[in-house]
């Protein structure tokens, strides 16, 4: 009855026959040894083009781009929304027939495309790259250079997101659900890092940093 009742749900959420099949096969016990194909990611990221764009690069701002991102924290999300630690209605309806396997998978794939090439609003660079580099240590607010690197890439191997290239209406609507404490389970390590970083961010901090972001490459 769970078999197929999920396999309905699948079959209503995605349009792609690969995705269904796998779905449909008994989830795989976790073990770390998952390893990510980027040609059957390529394949399973039919369903994710209408609002990621062809190629990871999404055309509406609110949609985050995928291209460039490391595997582990694409696959890491797709985990999260579907347990829903990380909340969003749109997406956990899309991650919820994933197996692991898949998410390694897009993981892959998206991992092997271009990162987009943004830009800032040259009115907010100067405060956004002073937060940037520098933080403000007066309210506590660590640098985002130490974690996602000086150009943004981040760091895969420790799942610290590439940010660079990002829309600036995204990272504005993250940064403040990190602040509530909305992104999703307070409990999470990674969660609790970008918290402690965005609690006292000032919104204009916020504006100023996000759209500097933007314009990193
Ligand atoms: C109907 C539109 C839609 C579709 C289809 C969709 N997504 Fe998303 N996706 C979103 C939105 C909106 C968000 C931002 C959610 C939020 O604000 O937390 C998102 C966020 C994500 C994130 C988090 C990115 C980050 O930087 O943290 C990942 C990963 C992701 N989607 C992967 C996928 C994959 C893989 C597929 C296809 C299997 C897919 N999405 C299909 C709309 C969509
Ligand atoms: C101590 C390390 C650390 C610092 C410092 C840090 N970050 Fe992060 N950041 C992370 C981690 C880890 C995640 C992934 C968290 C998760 O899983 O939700 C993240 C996630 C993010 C995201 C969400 C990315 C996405 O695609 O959804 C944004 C935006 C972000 N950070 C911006 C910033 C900004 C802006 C600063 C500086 C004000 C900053 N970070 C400082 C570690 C850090």
């Amino acid at each position: 009855m769970k078999m197929l009742l999920s396999a309905a749900i699948v079959g209503a959420l995605l349009s792609t026959s690969a995705l269904a099949a796998s779905a449909a096969k008994p989830a795989a016990a976790h073990s770390d040894a998952i390893v990510g194909d980027a040609a059957a990611g390529s394949a399973k990221a039919a369903a994710c083009v209408a609002c990621h764009g062809p190629n990871g690069v999404s055309a509406n701002p609110l949609w985050p781009n995928l291209a460039g991102q490391g595997a582990a924290y694409t696959a890491s999300q797709l985990a999260a929304f579907k347990s829903g630690a990380r909340k969003d209605a749109v997406m956990a309806g899309m991650a919820a027939g994933l197996s692991e396997q898949d998410m390694a998978d897009l993981g892959a794939h998206f991992a092997k495309q271009p990162a987009r090439i943004g830009s800032a609003n040259p009115d907010m660079i100067t405060e956004g790259q002073a937060i940037y580099r520098s933080g403000d240590n007066d309210n506590s607010i660590s640098a985002c250079a130490a974690c996602h690197g000086p150009a943004g890439k981040g760091v895969a191997s420790a799942g610290f997101p590439q940010i660079a290239g990002q829309h600036a209406v995204y990272v504005t609507a993250q940064l403040k659900a990190y602040r509530s404490a909305e992104r999703g389970n307070a409990k999470d390590p990674k969660q609790l890092m970008m918290q402690n970083v965005a609690k006292n961010l000032t919104d204009a901090q916020i504006d100023a940093v996000s759209s500097y972001i933007e314009g990193l490459n």
